[in-house]
């Protein structure tokens, strides 16, 4: 009689998962420029992750003229941080009105001590994701970023740069070049990282969930690493 191996389904369901990471809570941090936009976006699509951007929300609060915006507009402007509570109010009340069980990247947040004792209050980290990027990198990727106003698509003029001049790839609207891109904003903006942002790679290496992933290179092959972190 021939030898057959049963594979029980949960083994099978099991091997189908293990490309598929589903329902986690993920942290993209980094320094401005970094790419935590970039592959915060390519893991959204691929994976069917909500991403929630706290410098998309408040972009568009800004844009808006909302109580928000108008708070928050001269702390951008300058590359300085938006006040916590800020923050943090307006986190808690996205993340309250999602599914329970979703997947969610938080790109951009938290960026504090405070809002990351906040974050945690609320629900469970699975993975704190840091891109690592030198300085004069980062420059030069930010004084030549454009972004898309409608869906928040990023471009480099070099690196990345759109399929038709000035235009979006995905929702065909003009691009712009953020306020806060120029390099004057862009050296504060470092310097807020490393005094505030920056002690959070230690804070999540104590909790046991920080991978650190080279952020230079081929946008792809980084989504790879990415990739390899999450599975
Ligand atoms: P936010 O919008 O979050 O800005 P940021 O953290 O400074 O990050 P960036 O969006 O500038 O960069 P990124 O890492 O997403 O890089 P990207 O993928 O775009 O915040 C803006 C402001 O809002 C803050 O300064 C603050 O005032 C306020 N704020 C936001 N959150 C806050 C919070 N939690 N608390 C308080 N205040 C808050 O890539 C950059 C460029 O590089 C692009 O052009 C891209 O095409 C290119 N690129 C990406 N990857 C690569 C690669 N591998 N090789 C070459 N080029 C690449």
């Amino acid at each position: 009689m021939a030898l057959r191996t049963a594979v029980p389904v949960n083994t099978l369901l099991n091997i189908e998962l293990i490309g598929i990471p589903m329902k986690m809570k993920i942290i993209l941090l980094g320094p401005p420029g970094s790419g935590k936009g970039t592959q915060g976006e390519k893991l959204s699509e691929e994976f069917g992750y909500v991403r929630l951007s706290t410098g998309d929300m408040l972009r568009d609060a800004v844009r808006k003229e909302t109580d928000l915006g108008l708070k928050a507009k001269s702390y951008m402007d300058s590359g300085g941080l938006v006040p916590n509570d800020l923050i943090i109010n307006l986190m808690k009340e996205k993340i309250s009105s999602l599914e329970k069980g979703t997947g969610i990247i938080f790109d951009g947040f938290p960026r504090t001590t405070e809002q990351a004792d906040a974050l945690g209050s609320q629900i469970d980290i699975d993975l704190a994701l840091n891109l690592d990027v030198d300085d004069d990198e980062l420059v030069n990727r930010l004084t030549k970023r454009r972004s898309c106003p409608q869906c928040n698509a990023v471009y480099h003029l070099l690196y990345n740069p759109p399929k038709k001049e000035r235009f979006c790839d995905k929702c065909g609207s003009v691009l712009y070049q953020r306020d806060d891109d120029t390099e004057e904003t862009v050296r504060n903006r470092l310097k807020v990282y490393r005094e505030k942002t920056f002690p959070l790679i230690d804070y999540y290496e104590k909790k046991g969930n920080l991978v650190t992933i080279e952020g230079i290179g081929e946008i792809n092959e980084i989504f790879d690493e990415v990739k390899k972190a999450i599975r």
